[in-house]
Order: structure tokens, then C-alpha cells, then sequence
């Protein structure tokens, strides 16, 4: 329980890699507000998991590319579970897969424009409180192609990409004030977002990964956790993969 007292926000937590942050944060101690968009019986469920598990959670709606859901989003989250210790963010848009020949202006910034939004937003709405209180414990989930292309992936390369290159800006620049601020970046991981792949592309995937398998949500969450945690407590501006060993920046 070493996030005793804690409070985090995930953003995106109604399923898939989100949903598994807000499960381990819980089971470590923190109480969690599950963001959802769409998943409203979702994230209920999640809430209703935690508390079973002896967890403290809420449900709370916002879609993280609209600045004032995301304030109000926060502004519930402080209200109801006090004043946020760790930001998870993890929404992003989905994926658009499309060669770059045919990929048109509207697709391209649609995606880099709402994924940079989604990060910032929800940085911008808790860095005053983190400041003030000097401490705070941000981490984006990005993905390993935003140093790995990959064919068809134009788009959400250069999205993550961008919002490596905030992350490390929110490092460099909160730093001073006690926020630490790490990038996390998945490999090829079972979720929703990734069901749809033919089962022997992903066995292909997981054939060509040291670890020989492809990633789990909870493979994801168990770093989140740890960066966490104060035993990370000088661990900043770091991008670190969980990929099986697929990828080595
Ligand atoms: N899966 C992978 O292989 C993989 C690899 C690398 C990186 N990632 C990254 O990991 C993150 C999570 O991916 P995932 O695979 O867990 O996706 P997922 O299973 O499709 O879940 C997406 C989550 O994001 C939420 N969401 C979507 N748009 C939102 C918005 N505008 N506002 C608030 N929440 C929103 C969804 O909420 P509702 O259902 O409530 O609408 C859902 O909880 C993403 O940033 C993704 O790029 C994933």
C-alpha cells in the first residue's frame, strides 16, 4: 500500500490499458478517478472491481480533447477524493492506419492535434495544484512507435512523438518544483484497441520479441505503478518501453 493517501487521475480508464492503471494505482493505496468517455457502465465497472478489491474509486465522465470537461474533470476529482498526487495520461485518440500516400491533411491533424490536446489538457488543469503543493507525479502512455515506425503508422507516430516532446518539456520545466514526469511506451498490447489483428500477425510479433509474447495491460500498469512510487522518487524525463525487449531506444 506505499500509495496510501494518494490521489490519481486516469484518463481513459474504462478499458484496455487505462482501466489496468486505475486497478494496480487502487490495490497499491491511491484513490483513483476512473475517466471515461463513451464507457459510462465501464468505468463503473471498474469502480465497482476496485471496491471490491477494498479500493477507493469514482467514475468520472470527460472527453480529454475539450478544455473545460477537463477542468471539470479535475475540479470532481479534487472534490471527491482531494487534491491529485498522480496524472495518468493515457487517453489518446485511435489509431488511423493508412499508408502516408494516402493519408489526407484532415486525418493527419486531426490525430496529431487531438492526441497533443489530450495530453495537454489534463497537464495544464493539475500543474497549478501540483506546483503550489510542490509535488506531483505525471506519466503519459505513449507508444514504442513513436521511435519505431511502422509501416502504415504515419500519423500516430508523429502524435506520440509529440507528446514525448511535452513530456520531457513538463520534466524539464515542473522539475523544479518536485513533479516528476516519465513517458511509457507499449509495445503491441492486447487491448480493444488491438483486437482486431489476425492472431498470427500478433504470434509473429510475439515471435520476433526477446520475451516471446506481446503485452498485457497489466504489463503496463505494473510500471505505472512503480513510477509511482516513491522508490522511483529521482527518476524524471525518462522514456521507458514495455515491450518484451522489441524495442531498445
Ligand atoms: N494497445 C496497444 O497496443 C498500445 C500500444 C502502445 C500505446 N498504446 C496507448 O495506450 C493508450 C491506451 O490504449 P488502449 O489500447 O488501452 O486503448 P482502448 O482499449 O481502446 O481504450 C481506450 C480508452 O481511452 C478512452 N478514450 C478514448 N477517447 C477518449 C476521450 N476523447 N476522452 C476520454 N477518454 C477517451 C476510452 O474511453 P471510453 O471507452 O469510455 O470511450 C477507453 O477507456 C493509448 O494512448 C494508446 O495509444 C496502446
Amino acid at each position: 500500500m506505499n500509495l496510501a493517501g494518494k490521489t490519481a487521475l486516469v484518463t481513459g480508464a474504462s478499458r484496455g490499458i487505462g482501466a489496468a492503471c486505475a486497478r494496480v494505482l487502487a490495490a497499491r493505496g491511491a484513490a483513483v478517478a476512473v475517466n471515461y468517455f463513451k464507457g459510462r457502465e465501464a468505468a463503473e465497472g471498474v469502480v465497482a472491481q476496485i471496491a471490491a478489491a477494498g479500493g477507493r474509486a469514482v467514475a468520472l465522465p470527460g472527453d480529454v480533447r475539450d478544455a473545460a470537461e477537463v477542468q471539470a474533470l479535475a475540479a470532481e476529482t479534487v472534490r471527491q477524493l482531494g487534491p491529485i498526487d498522480i496524472l495518468v495520461l493515457n487517453a489518446g485518440p485511435s489509431v488511423p492506419w493508412k499508408p502516408v500516400t494516402e493519408l489526407t491533411q484532415a486525418e493527419f491533424e486531426a490525430k496529431v492535434l487531438d492526441e497533443a490536446r489530450s495530453f495537454f489538457l489534463p497537464a495544464e488543469a493539475v500543474m497549478g495544484s501540483m506546483i503550489e503543493r510542490r509535488r506531483g507525479c505525471i506519466i503519459g502512455i505513449s507508444s514504442g512507435l513513436s521511435r519505431y515506425p511502422a509501416y502504415g503508422f504515419s500519423a500516430h507516430t508523429t502524435s506520440k512523438s509529440a507528446v514525448d516532446g511535452l513530456m520531457k518539456s513538463l520534466a524539464f520545466e515542473l522539475g523544479p518544483y518536485g513533479i516528476r514526469v516519465n513517458t511509457v511506451a507499449p509495445g503491441l498490447t492486447r487491448t480493444d484497441a488491438t483486437a482486431h489483428m489476425p492472431e498470427a500477425q500478433v504470434q509473429a510479433i510475439a515471435g520476433m520479441t526477446p520475451l516471446r509474447r506481446v503485452g498485457e495491460a497489466d504489463d503496463v500498469a505494473g510500471l505505472v505503478a512503480a513510477l509511482a512510487d516513491d522508490a522511483t522518487a529521482f527518476v524524471s524525463g525518462a522514456y521507458i518501453p514495455v515491450s518484451g525487449g522489441i524495442q531498445m531506444p
